[in-house]
């Protein structure tokens, strides 16, 4: 196959041919070696699929982004989950993103992100929360049970009452804060 071929549009592939790219993506993926997941897990390596999107971008301007800490937070770091079998769930599962930039018309463009803005948003919240925003709490430690002398009265009060929840009725991060690295759509 040459490689015009691979990018040419999507109704010419078979849901079969999409479905042996799928596999055999996923199988490379659960027998990768830590450094191959390592090397796909750098901001460099996300931004290939998505280098017209103005993510990267978004994540320097925030909070995230280095200003007063000087810490500017990785894609992977809020998006993969750290714990080793989760992570390569969810590459997994990511891999299949390799047949939608392929078949998603005008996917790696700024207007396609504005667009579907709102619903990449709740895909990506979901998982979040799927996780009981691990990724967050893997920086943001203990957040609930001993907060800074500088943390603000409002913030102590909201987490403190969070927490008192029963565990199954307690928000995660997430549920409060959006748009912690790209601006949340209204709406
Ligand atoms: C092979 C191309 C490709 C690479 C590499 C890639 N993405 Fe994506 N990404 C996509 C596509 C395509 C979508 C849209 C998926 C859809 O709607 O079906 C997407 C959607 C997303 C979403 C929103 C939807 C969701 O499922 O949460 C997030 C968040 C995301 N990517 C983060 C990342 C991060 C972090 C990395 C690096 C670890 C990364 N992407 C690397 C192609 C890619
Ligand atoms: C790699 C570490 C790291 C990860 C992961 C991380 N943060 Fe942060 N967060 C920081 C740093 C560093 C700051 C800046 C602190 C400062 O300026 O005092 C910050 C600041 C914040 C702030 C205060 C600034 C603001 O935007 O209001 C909130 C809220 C926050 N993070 C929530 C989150 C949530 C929610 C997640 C998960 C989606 C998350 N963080 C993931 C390190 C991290
Ligand atoms: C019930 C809602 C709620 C939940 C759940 C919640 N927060 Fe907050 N948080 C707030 C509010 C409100 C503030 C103060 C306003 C602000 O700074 O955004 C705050 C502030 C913060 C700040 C800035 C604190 C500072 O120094 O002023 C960080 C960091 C933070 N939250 C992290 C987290 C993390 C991590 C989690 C999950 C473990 C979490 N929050 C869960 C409501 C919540
Ligand atoms: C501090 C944590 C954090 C960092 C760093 C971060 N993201 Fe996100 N990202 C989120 C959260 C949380 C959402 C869910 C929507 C929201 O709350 O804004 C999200 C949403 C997204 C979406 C869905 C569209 C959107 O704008 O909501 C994409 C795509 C995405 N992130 C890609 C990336 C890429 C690529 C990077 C690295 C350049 C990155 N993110 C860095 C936390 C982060």
């Amino acid at each position: 196959m040459n490689l015009r071929a691979l990018f040419r549009p999507s109704a010419k592939y078979s849901i079969f041919a999409l479905l042996v790219v799928g596999i055999v993506v996923g199988v490379v993926g659960y027998f990768a070696t830590q450094q191959t997941l390592h090397a796909t897990s750098s901001d460099e390596f996300c931004m290939t699929c998505h280098s017209n999107h103005s993510l990267k971008d978004e994540v320097l301007a925030s909070a995230h982004g280095g200003g007063k800490s000087g810490i500017v937070v990785e894609c992977q770091q809020c998006h993969l989950p750290q714990e080793p079998f989760q992570y390569l769930i969810k590459k997994i599962i990511v891999s299949k993103d390799v047949i939608g930039f392929l078949t998603i018309d005008g996917f790696n463009t700024q207007e396609w992100l504005e667009a579907n803005r709102k619903e990449q948003a709740d895909h990506a919240r979901d998982f979040l929360r799927s996780i009981d925003s691990s990724t967050c709490q893997n920086c943001h430690k203990r957040i609930y049970e001993d907060q800074p002398e500088t943390m603000k009265k409002m913030a102590k009060r909201m987490h403190s009452n969070n927490f008192k929840k029963a565990e199954d009725k307690r928000k995660t991060c997430i549920d409060c804060h959006k748009g912690v690295a790209h601006p949340y759509p209204k709406g």
